[in-house]
C-alpha cells in the first residue's frame, strides 16, 4: 500500500517521504480500516521530530517505532478481528488509529464511532483529537454549565473552533482570542466576543471567567488567575515549551499550584473513547457544531500539512485526502 514513511527524526519535509509498505495485519481486537481520510494534528508534528526528547521513550529512543504516523481518521471497514464483535466490514466510521497516513491502519473498536450523517471523510477525520480535547475539557474538567463564562485563547485553531462550538451547545456565554485575520470566523463559530491578541492582553480585562482553555499558554499562571473567576478552573493545554521536557515544567507548576488556590489549575491529556465520538456525532448531527476545514492535501503532500500546523496559525482543521 501507499503511506507516507517515516525513518528518522527530522523537519517533516526531510524525513517523511510516500513510499510502498505492507498493508499492516489487524490483531483479533482490532479491525483494519481503508482509510480515506486522515486529520492532521499538533502531535503529528512533535512526533515527526521526536520532540521534546522525553517523548522518544513513547515514539522510539532512536528512530520512530511506527514508521508510519497519523492518528485521526476516517474510513470504511476492510476486515475485523476474531474478537470484534461490534464493526463489521463495509462500516463508515472515524476515530483514532495508527499509522493513518497510509491507504490502510489498524484501529481498535474502542476509538472509532459511526461517521456523522452529512459529514465527508474528509470532515469527519478532521473531528477526533479536537473534538475530544474540547470536549472532556469543557464537560469533565470545566464542568461548563448553562451561564458560565468561558475563554478561548486560540479559538480559531483546530481545537478552538470546536471549544467555541461545544461551549455554546452547553449554554456558556464564549469569548474567542485570535489574531486580527480571524477574528471573523471566531464570531461566526458562535462567540460572543472577541479579543484580538495583537491589540488586547486577555488578562488585563479586568473580567472574569468561569473556564479558560488555553492553547497558546503564554502568559504566567498568576496573569491568568487574575482573570480566573473565584471557583474558576483554567486548562493550560499547549504542549510547546523547552527542547527535553516541552511543557512538563508549565505542567508541574499548575498541579503543585493547584491545592493551595481556590481555583482549578488543571493540565489534561484527552482520551478517545467511542462514548464521547458518539457525543461528538451528536453534536455534528444536531446542527450544533461543524468542524472547520482550513485545508485538504492529497498523501503526498502530508509533510507540507504536518509543517503547516506546527506553525500554530491554522484556521480549523488540516486534512489529508487518501
Ligand atoms: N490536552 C490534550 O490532550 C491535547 C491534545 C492535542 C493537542 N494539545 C495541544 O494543543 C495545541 C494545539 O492546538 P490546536 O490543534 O488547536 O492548534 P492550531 O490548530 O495550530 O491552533 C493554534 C491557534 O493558536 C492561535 N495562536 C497562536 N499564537 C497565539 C497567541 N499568541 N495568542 C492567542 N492565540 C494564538 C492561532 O491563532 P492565530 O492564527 O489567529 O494566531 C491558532 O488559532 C498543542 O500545543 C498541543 O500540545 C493538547
Amino acid at each position: 500500500m501507499k503511506a507516507m514513511v517515516q525513518k528518522a527524526y527530522g523537519a517533516p519535509e526531510d524525513v517523511l517521504e510516500l513510499g510502498d509498505v505492507a498493508t499492516p495485519a489487524n490483531k483479533d481486537d482490532e479491525v483494519l480500516l481503508r482509510v480515506h481520510a486522515a486529520g492532521v494534528n499538533w502531535a503529528d508534528w512533535s512526533a515527526v521530530r521526536g520532540m521534546p526528547y522525553v517523548m522518544r521513550m513513547m515514539y522510539g529512543l532512536r528512530r520512530p517505532r511506527n514508521g508510519v504516523g497519523g492518528v485521526d481518521v476516517a474510513g470504511t471497514v476492510e476486515a475485523v478481528g476474531r474478537d470484534v464483535t461490534t464493526l463489521q466490514p463495509g462500516d463508515e466510521v472515524f476515530g483514532q488509529c495508527q499509522g493513518a497516513f497510509a491507504e490502510y491502519a489498524r484501529a481498535k473498536p474502542k476509538n472509532l464511532a459511526p461517521r456523522p450523517a452529512g459529514l465527508t471523510f474528509e470532515q469527519a477525520a478532521s473531528v477526533p483529537m479536537a473534538g475530544l480535547v474540547a470536549l472532556q475539557a469543557l464537560r469533565d474538567v470545566g464542568k461548563v454549565r448553562p451561564g458560565h463564562k468561558v475563554l478561548v485563547n486560540g479559538a480559531s485553531g483546530g481545537i478552538g473552533t470546536f471549544t467555541v462550538q461545544i461551549a455554546k451547545s452547553f449554554g456558556a456565554e464564549v469569548t474567542g482570542v485570535s489574531s486580527t485575520s480571524n477574528l471573523e470566523l471566531v464570531r461566526k463559530i458562535g462567540a460572543d466576543h472577541v479579543i484580538d491578541y495583537t491589540e488586547a492582553d486577555f488578562t488585563e480585562s479586568g473580567r472574569h471567567y468561569d473556564f479558560i482553555l488555553d492553547i497558546a499558554d503564554n502568559h504566567s499562571i498568576a496573569e491568568r488567575r487574575r482573570v480566573l473567576s473565584r471557583k474558576g478552573t483554567l486548562v493550560p493545554n499547549s504542549g510547546e515549551g523547552g527542547r527535553w521536557l516541552g511543557s512538563i515544567g508549565r505542567i508541574i507548576g499548575a498541579r503543585l499550584m493547584s491545592p493551595f488556590v481556590s481555583q482549578k489549575l488543571a493540565p489534561f491529556l484527552s482520551v478517545p473513547k467511542t462514548a464521547d465520538l458518539l457525543t461528538l456525532m451528536r453534536l455534528i448531527e444536531s446542527g450544533e457544531v461543524s468542524p472547520v476545514i482550513d485545508r485538504i492535501h492529497p498523501l503526498s503532500e502530508t509533510p507540507a500539512a504536518i509543517a503547516y500546523v506546527g506553525a500554530g496559525h491554522a484556521r480549523g482543521k488540516t486534512v489529508i485526502a487518501i
